[in-house]
């Protein structure tokens, strides 16, 4: 769907016969799954019907690539075969995995050349909803539609009717179809908000129809591989309840308003009950700027799932993850990462590759515009160092004017304190931060290796936002 007038005028009910639903391919085996992903070029329909196809990079040449299905505890073996003309990983966001098999070129392996293979094999400790995508530091590969999710499922059978998942992204099309890549190297987008696109997709379509049936009950795995857009996503005629954040488990929340928020690379389970009558429609918007109709359930008009809504909660089984606040705080190690940079900053100048440099030569010669502690994009040596076991206390000041998703590989965290935010037990990889706001994050570094800890708005960890911590036994 286009941002536009058009669109800003004409209500659910208007939008014409788009096709009818084709649920993600997957592909699941109890214990273990094998599988091939092949980076390489595709066409696939994103502008709406009648309008041209656009040239995408997808795992198989399709976007969302295959959704892949494991079961917890099940081992992953899945080959990357780079098809492009550059260099590629695979990330799997979110996963407690080990590091050999995290995906970070120049960190944790080396990048994939073109016809290069790679194979990724680890175990899944966690059920819940994750994703994998690109981590070899080209933007272009995620915005291009390169990215999958990766659902764990868990050992218990979730007390939903079934299950469906939205892949929600926002892309930069030209009228040609084209995906515009002209401001792809824009520092006015990098020191701003980031690269927000002017279409959405819902798993790789213009918009989705799900046919539901009233009284039904649904888990709805939802999933931002967005660049930089915050998304704010309205459910509306319906009863919504949060189940998981970042994959692991919460208690189960009603949606604040309707609606509820993700930062790049942010997941979250719905538990969605259908209230409405037969025949009736249940619209998904998303209200972050405009108002933008994404996707619809609609409702039989016949068949009825039950003929009143249960109310019990979706109470998903408990997370393996550890819980930093379970053995107390007070013996915590602590470190800081500060944020500067950006439009509306007052940094004046930071280290890059060892050499301080003035805002205006960094920006220009090197295309950095962020810092953290300092340094633009600061690679050659940890930010903090913790032994293995220890629990970390991490104060993340966003010493500046714009919001920034902050994700950390390998661990999930718990927020304990912050200062604009509210405060909630729940775990976490990413953490979207408002501007100027001090969030203190806390987590059980018991996963060693080499992790990152960037901002995943790309174009921000593209220009600075970006670093990385070492877990140890040897600290
Ligand atoms: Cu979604 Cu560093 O990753
Ligand atoms: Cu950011």
């Amino acid at each position: 769907m286009r941002f536009d007038r058009r669109q800003l005028l004409l209500g659910a009910g208007s939008i014409g016969a788009l096709g009818a639903i084709c649920p993600l391919p997957a592909m699941s085996h109890a214990g273990g799954v094998r599988l091939d992903l092949v980076a390489e070029g595709g066409r696939q329909q994103l502008l709406d019907p009648g309008e041209p196809d656009t040239p995408i990079w997808g795992y198989g040449g399709r976007t969302p690539g295959p959704t892949i299905r494991i079961a917890q505890g099940g081992e992953l073996h899945a080959t990357l075969r780079n098809a492009l003309d550059e260099d590629t990983t695979i990330h799997w966001h979110g996963i407690r995995i080990d590091n050999a098999m995290d995906g970070v070129a120049h960190l944790t392996q080396a990048a994939v050349k073109p016809g290069g293979t790679f194979d990724y094999r680890f175990t899944l400790p966690d059920a819940g909803t994750y994703w994998y995508h690109p981590h070899a530091h080209k933007p272009m590969q995620q915005d291009r539609g390169l990215y999958g999710l990766l659902i764990v499922e868990e050992k218990e059978r979730v007390s939903v009717d079934r299950e469906v998942a939205l892949v929600i992204d926002d892309w930069r099309i030209e009228d040609s179809g084209e995906i515009e890549t002209a401001s792809l190297s824009s520092l006015h987008d990098a020191a701003h908000a980031g690269r927000y696109g002017n279409i959405m997709t819902v798993n790789g379509k213009p918009f989705e129809r799900l046919p539901v049936k009233s009284g039904e009950r649904l888990r709805v795995r939802i999933c931002s591989p967005c660049n930089s857009r915050i998304l704010k996503l309205r459910f509306e005629d319906v009863k919504a309840q949060i189940i998981a954040i970042d994959g692991q488990p919460v208690d189960p929340v009603a949606l604040p308003d309707a609606a509820v928020t993700l930062g790049p690379s942010q997941r979250v389970d719905l538990a969605v009950d259908f209230t409405g009558a037969p025949g009736s429609k249940a619209a998904i918007t998303e209200v972050s700027r405009e108002r933008l109709v994404i996707g619809e359930f609609e409702l039989d008009d016949r068949a009825v799932q039950r003929d009143r809504v249960l109310d019990s909660a979706v109470v998903l089984p408990a997370t393996n993850a550890p819980r930093p606040d379970a053995g107390g705080l007070k013996d915590a190690l602590r470190f800081e990462l500060v944020m500067t940079g950006g439009a509306r900053g007052s940094m004046d100048g930071a280290v890059y590759r060892g050499k301080h440099y003035p805002i205006r030569e960094l920006a220009q010669k090197h295309r950095m515009v962020w810092a953290f502690n300092g340094e633009a994009d600061p690679h050659d040596a940890p930010l903090f160092e913790i032994a293995r076991g220890r629990t970390a206390v991490l104060r993340l000041v966003n010493n500046t004017a714009w919001p920034h998703g902050i994700h950390t590989h390998g661990h999930h965290f718990q927020v304990i304190d912050r200062s604009i935010g509210s405060v909630n037990a729940w775990l976490r990889d990413s953490i979207l931060m408002e501007p100027r706001e001090i969030v203190e994050i806390a987590f059980v570094a018991d996963n060693p290796g080499k992790w990152m800890i960037h901002c995943h708005m790309l174009e921000h960890q593209m220009a600075g936002m970006q670093a990385w911590f070492n877990v140890d036994t040897q600290v």
